[in-house]
This record gives structure tokens, C-alpha cells and sequence, in this order.
């Protein structure tokens, strides 16, 4: 897709001086003032700007970002395509991760509504609203696997799983993208962070990795060539070493794998001075070594450090580095450029949308990522029962458009107080300051929750439960004997345990942006039905972690899925999940048919030349709500020369099914669905027994065995 336009960029790369080309590796912070502006305007006119990212600090996931300036960057393009010798544009980036100025879930949300059509609708509207702003490119989506909820940027990715991490991937990058990527209205994604970031030792952000080939091939990069084949035009690597490599110079993770194996023809961005690090990762002497073994890894444009435009002259002149590489980057960065029709069109677009319906849209999707945890028959409310609501959450607005949202305001998302105002249902309502407040009423909603501020970059936590005040109001309330209810407006998973057993219902709202609060209320009074699924496994204590459902079975007799047999396993707490991955709970009850599929074994060869299974299962909706539900589809090889997980997710359907009612789902595996990586990359079925699982949640029994003859 990318290479189509070589031609032309080899012609301009001819003409080009060393100075310039370098130039076009080069991306500048926000200028914070008149100076550093007025000097911005003139590395522009001189070609050493290839990009401007709109942030001013290493921290803009916090909000705290000046906004947008749309006169300053087309002036800053006039200075680039009119005043400098060879006239190219510059490309201006931003961190648009759930939302621009309409607010969305947080990824971890998103994933949650198992909804693709829904989240590629989020990012679509996402890039209407950041083009109209002069934004043509988005560092999103964030596709980093994560097993680690103490990690405070598990909130922006989509969660443990590789196929959830891929479908969210290819649903973001063809969001941004629209039609095709030279449109007005379309924003170049960005895949990162390349790679291994979400497995940050202790959850400790920017701390050391751990990762096997073998397993980053089949967990960490399934997101990433999901984006590629998707036709990502970045994508921007990691602070993180994997096993003392750190990324920002890995010829093995950049040059290798994701550019020549994977065939990424975009280009790699670093992350915010991600390349002068390498001096204190302890594998460059300076900035200048720092410069040489980022472009030789196949890092092509240099974010905000400027060791690129300081040094490269000097490494190219003494033959340390040679110009070919630093054609390679500016060619990759040129190709971006040409795609997005920036010779053409390098100025800001009006780009139209309707802005009430990207509100309905952020509502749409709100409801679908809520996750019903718990329901003791006390759900939906009834519109006449009188309830009373408490909580530190009940007013509260900026946390529920979570972090990294620079675009958004708090001011245009209602709180759960201001939502529960506009139902009808309003006169039964009792809003609570203290206990005593609710002697009257017959059921207690709870608004709990997390701060956006303990979510996000550099923002980890050792604790994983609510507040000390929050756990204490749970246990007081609980001594009112009233049916009690937990709304929780959270970014991560939290380890509730304690509280389960104080109620009697749980809605996991997590911070899922402006509408977040209206749509709880069309869940809590019925007017929808909850049809989240955890796209993370929620553990019982913070000890528990790492804790994920694909995970592979042990020789010893430690039985049970997560090897949970309490005579081998903790001697203080069972190591059962507190949810399992794929759990959410509907208003309604659905039953599931036994799988059928078409045959129970196929050769080797017919996969290879395209034949697949047929599976197919009804589900029965035998309750009183018409709702959606997600099923999942897992498989287990049986036995192959390496270990593979219990269970893999391979695909999943949400439908919604009429009260009393069928649907059939329909599933079709083939090849690509059985086979696994090995450690050299080579891709893989092999003979034998698999076992495939279809159900709602990954610990369904619901399972038949197909066989891959030789
Ligand atoms: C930050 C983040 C990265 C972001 C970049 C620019 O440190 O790691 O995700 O895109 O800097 O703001």
C-alpha cells in the first residue's frame, strides 16, 4: 500500500542534501511560548522539521496539554512547504486515544463491548472530529497485551488477549482510516507500543521485560500484524528492553522481525526521547551512540530528543553510518506523507460532523462496555421502587472520561447524579450524604470507583483494591441490611473481593467517557440490557498477578484450570480468578446447544488449500429481556512440539437475541484459526486432536474434538 508511491519519492530523495534528509527524521515537541515557536518556524524554513507532535510533555496522557492550535500549524506548514528548498510537508501528530473532543471508553473499556463495528464507529467519528482540528495522525490505538493490572496503562490498551488485542487493532486503525487514508476526514494510526511494554516487570511502568520469541510471536505481536494487515501507516516502539535488549535499539524486534518478517512498510516512530535513554538503559556511551543504534535498530523518525538532527551528519561523514539507512527512513517517512495526500493538501481541513451524534455514539458503546458482575435478583430497578444513592463517585465527572483524553471536558459528561436527574424515576430517588439518609429506602446504589489520576502513564499501583473510605462505606452500608448495589467508575480491574459478599449487585462501569453515566442509568432501570464481557481476568488479590486464562497446563497434579487444586496450590487464598476472562452477565438467561460442526476431520493439506471446519451452535434466550450476546470460540491443541495455552480465543459473535427465542452462530476454522508460531517466526499446524470450546466465558465445557489428519 505504502510502497506505490517509491517512484516519486525516490526522484525528491535525489535532490535532497544529507542536511535535509535528516531533517525529515526529526519530530519537535509543542513549542511551550513565543521563543521556542519563533525557533520552530525557522528549523521549518530550514527542513529540519519532519513532524510537529502536538504535546508539550512527556506526560499528556495527564490532561494537563495546552489544547490545539490550529492557526499555529498552518503557519508552521506555510514555513515547511513554502519557505524551506525542497517543500515538504510536515506531519502533525497527537495523542488521540479514546476520542477527541467526543469522549469514548478507555481501550480497556472498548474491548470489553466485544463490539468491533461499534469501536471501528468510535474511531471513525474519532477522526472527523481530530482532522477538523488539524490533526493527521494519532498515536492510537495502543494495542499493548497486558497481564498486569497494577500497570497503570492497562486502561489504554485492549487487555490479555492476543485475538481481542487484534480485532481491537484492525477495528481503531480502520476508524482512523475511513475509505482510504488521502480522504479530508482520515487520520494516520499509529500501532504502538512496539513492543513487549505491557509486560513491565511488577507492573511497574518503563520497567524491564521478560519475553521469549515464542511467546512474543504468539501474545504480544498478533495486535501488531493485525494493525499492519489493517494498513497502519506508524507505528512507534517501546521504552522496554526485552530480556536486556532494550527496544530502542533492537536491529532483532524493528529490523527483523516487524519490518522484514512482519513486512511493516510504514514508518517506526520512538517514543517521547525513548532514543537518548539508551544511555541510561546502560548501551550508549552518549547521545550520539544513542543516535547510531536507534537508525541502524530501524527507528526512522526520532521523537522530540533531536539526536538524529544533531548527529547524523557526523556519523554519516565518518562512515559509522551509512546514507543508505537514512534513505530507507526518509523514504518510509515520505511514503506516510504521500499517502496521506500532504503534497496535495498540507493544510488543516473543515471536515464536518454531527457532533450530538458522536454523542450517541459514546453512549451507544458506554452501555456496551459495562460488565454486569453480580446480580442477586436486585437488577434492573424497578421504576417505582424508592432507591437511595451515596458514594464519592455520585457527582463526579473528569474521572469518567478517564486518562489520556486531551480533548475532552469534563464539563460535557454528566455525572451519575446529574444523569439520574433526568429519569423519570428521579422522584424515588433519595440522594445520600449520610447513612441516616437512607433509612427510608428499600435499595442502595453505591457510585464507587478509581481517579483517572491513579490511571495511565507512569501511574502504577501495588494495591489493587477501592480506597480504605470506599471499602468502609461498603461494610457500613451493608449493616443497613438493604439490597445494595455497586456502580464502579474504575480504569484498571480492582481485586473487590471483599466487597462481593456486602452486594447484591455490581456494574463494572470502568471510565467510558461523556455519556458514561446516562448509559448506566439506561442499563440500572432496565431501558438496556448489559452485555459486557471481561477482556481481562479480574484476580481475587493483587498476589495473584500475573494471572490470564491462556495459560499452559503443568505436569504436576495441580488440577483445576489455573492450577487452582487448593491442596498444591496457595495455602491463603484460592487461585481461581475472582472473574474469569469472557464473564459478563445479561438481565436475561441464555442456554447453549451442543456445538455442531460439518466434519470432525480434515487433512492437513485440505486446511492448507482453504478448507475449514463448520461449527455452529444455537443459543436460547430463555428469560424476559431481548439482549446481546458475545460467543467465544476457543481451541486446544491437544499435543504439539511446543506447550499452547488450555484455551485460545479464535473468534466470537455478539447478536442479539429475542426473550424466547434462538440464534444460530456460525464459525468456520481453518488454518489460520489452528496454527501457532514458533520461535523463529515460522508459522504452524500441526497433526492431532484439537479441542474446541464455544460458550460465554473462556471456562465453557461446552466442547467437541476435530481432528487435523497428516
Ligand atoms: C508518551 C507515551 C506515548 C505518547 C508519547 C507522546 O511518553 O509513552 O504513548 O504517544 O509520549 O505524547
Amino acid at each position: 500500500m505504502f510502497a506505490q508511491f517509491d517512484k516519486q519519492i525516490d526522484e525528491i530523495i535525489s535532490k535532497m542534501t544529507l542536511k535535509e534528509k535528516i531533517g525529515q527524521l526529526n519530530q519537535e515537541k509543542a513549542p511551550s511560548g513565543k521563543e521556542e515557536y519563533e525557533n520552530l518556524l525557522e528549523m521549518a524554513k530550514r527542513g529540519e522539521v519532519g513532524s510537529v507532535l502536538w504535546a508539550s510533555s512527556a506526560y499528556a496522557g495527564a490532561g494537563n496539554e495546552p489544547g490545539i492550535n490550529v492557526e499555529l500549524m498552518d503557519e508552521l506548514q506555510k514555513c515547511a512547504v513554502e519557505n524551506s528548498r525542497c517543500k515538504i510537508p510536515v506531519i502533525f501528530g497527537r495523542d488521540v486515544i479514546h476520542g477527541h473532543k467526543t469522549v469514548y471508553p478507555i481501550p480497556l473499556a472498548m474491548a470489553c463491548s466485544f463490539n468491533n463495528d461499534l469501536v471501528e464507529k468510535c474511531y471513525r467519528a474519532t477522526a472527523k472530529e481530530a482532522a477538523n482540528d488539524g490533526i493527521q495522525w494519532s498515536f492510537a490505538p495502543m494495542i499493548d497485551l497486558s497481564r498486569d493490572p497494577r500497570w497503570g496503562r492497562i486502561i489504554e490498551g485492549p487487555g490479555e488477549d492476543p485475538f481481542v488485542g487484534a480485532s481491537f487493532a484492525k477495528s481503531a486503525v480502520k476508524g482512523f482510516m475511513g475509505e482510504k487514508l488521502s480522504d479530508k476526514d482520515s487520520v494516520v494510526a499509529c500501532a504502538k507500543h512496539y513492543i513487549g511494554y505491557g509486560a513491565s516487570e511488577g507492573g511497574r511502568d518503563y520497567h524491564r521485560t521478560e519475553i521469549s520469541d515464542y511467546t512474543l510471536y504468539n501474545f504480544y505481536l498478533p495486535a501488531f500484524r493485525a494493525a499492519v494487515n489493517a494498513g497502519v501507516g506508524t507505528v512507534m516502539s517501546s521504552f522496554n528492553d526485552i530480556s536486556g535488549q532494550p527496544i530502542s535499539s533492537s536491529v532483532h524486534h524493528i529490523r527483523e522481525i516487524l519490518k522484514e518478517k512482519v513486512g511493516f512498510e510504514g514508518f517506526v516512530v520512538s517514543d517521547w526521547d525513548a532514543v537518548i535513554q539508551l544511555v541510561k538503559q546502560g548501551v550508549a556511551r552518549d547521545e550520539k551512540d544513542c543516535a547510531e543504534l536507534s537508525l541502524k535498530a530501524g527507528i526512522d523518525l526520532d521523537m522530540k530528543d533531536r539526536a538524529y538532527l544533531t548527529y547524523l551528519e557526523e556519523l554519516v561523514k565518518e562512515g559509522i553510518v551509512s546514507e543508505e539507512l537514512i534513505n530507507d527512513s526518509v523514504k518510509r517517512i515520505l511514503r506516510v506523507k504521500f499517502a496521506k495526500n500532504l503534497f496535495e493538501n498540507p493544510y488543516r481541513n473543515q471536515v464536518s460532523y454531527d457532533r450530538k451524534e458522536h454523542f450517541a455514539l459514546a453512549r451507544e458503546i458506554a452501555e456496551e462496555t459495562a460488565v454486569l458482575l453480580k446480580n442477586d435478583n436486585v437488577l434492573p430497578l424497578s421504576k417505582t421502587q424508592k432507591i437511595g444513592v451515596i458514594g464519592p463517585f455520585l457527582k463526579e465527572k473528569r474521572d469518567l472520561i478517564g486518562s489520556w483524553t486531551l480533548d475532552g471536558k469534563a464539563e460535557e459528561t454528566p455525572s451519575l447524579y446529574e444523569a439520574l436527574l433526568n429519569r423519570p424515576e428521579k422522584e424515588n430517588i433519595v440522594f445520600a450524604d449520610s447513612l441516616e439518609e437512607l433509612s427510608g429506602v428499600d435499595t442502595v446504589l453505591l457510585a464507587l470507583g478509581e481517579v483517572h489520576t491513579n490511571t495511565g502513564e507512569a501511574n502504577a499501583v501495588a494495591k489493587l483494591t477501592l480506597t480504605d473510605d470506599q471499602i468502609e462505606l461498603v461494610n457500613r452500608v451493608k449493616s443497613l441490611k438493604k439490597k445494595t448495589i455497586a456502580v464502579i467508575f474504575s480504569g484498571r480491574p480492582l481485586a473487590i473481593t471483599r466487597q462481593i459478599p456486602c452486594l447484591d449487585g455490581i456494574l463494572y462501569a470502568w471510565h467510558s467517557g461523556n455519556e458514561t453515566a446516562p448509559a448506566i442509568c439506561n442499563l440500572l432501570f432496565g431501558d438496556k440490557v448489559p452485555s459486557g464481557k471481561l477482556a481481562m481476568t479480574f484476580p481475587r488479590t493483587v498476589g495473584h498477578i500475573p494471572m490470564y486464562y491462556n495459560v499452559t497446563p503443568s505436569g504436576r497434579p495441580v488440577d483445576g484450570y489455573y492450577g487452582e487444586n487448593p491442596e498444591n496450590c496457595y495455602n491463603d487464598i484460592p487461585a481461581s480468578p475472582l472473574y474469569p476472562f469472557g464473564f459478563g452477565l445479561s438481565y436475561t438467561e441464555f442456554s447453549y446447544e451442543d456445538i455442531k460442526c460439518d466434519n470432525k476431520e480434515l487433512s492437513l493439506d485440505e486446511l492448507k488449500n482453504g478448507k475449514k471446519f463448520n461449527i455452529s451452535v444455537k443459543v436460547n434466550n430463555k428469560g424476559d429481556y431481548s439482549a446481546k450476546e458475545t460467543v467465544q470460540l476457543y481451541i486446544r491443541d491437544l499435543i504439539c512440539l511446543n506447550m499452547r495455552p488450555l484455551r485460545e480465543l479464535k473468534a466470537y459473535q455478539k447478536k442479539e437475541i429475542q426473550k424466547g427465542c434462538d440464534e444460530t452462530f456460525e464459525f468456520s476454522v481453518g488454518y489460520e484459526e489452528l496454527g501457532y508460531y514458533y520461535s523463529d517466526g515460522s508459522f504452524h499446524v500441526e497433526p492431532g486432536e484439537f479441542e474446541i470450546y464455544v460458550g460465554d466465558n473462556c471456562l465453557t465445557e461446552n466442547k467437541i474434538v476435530i481432528n487435523v489428519k497428516a
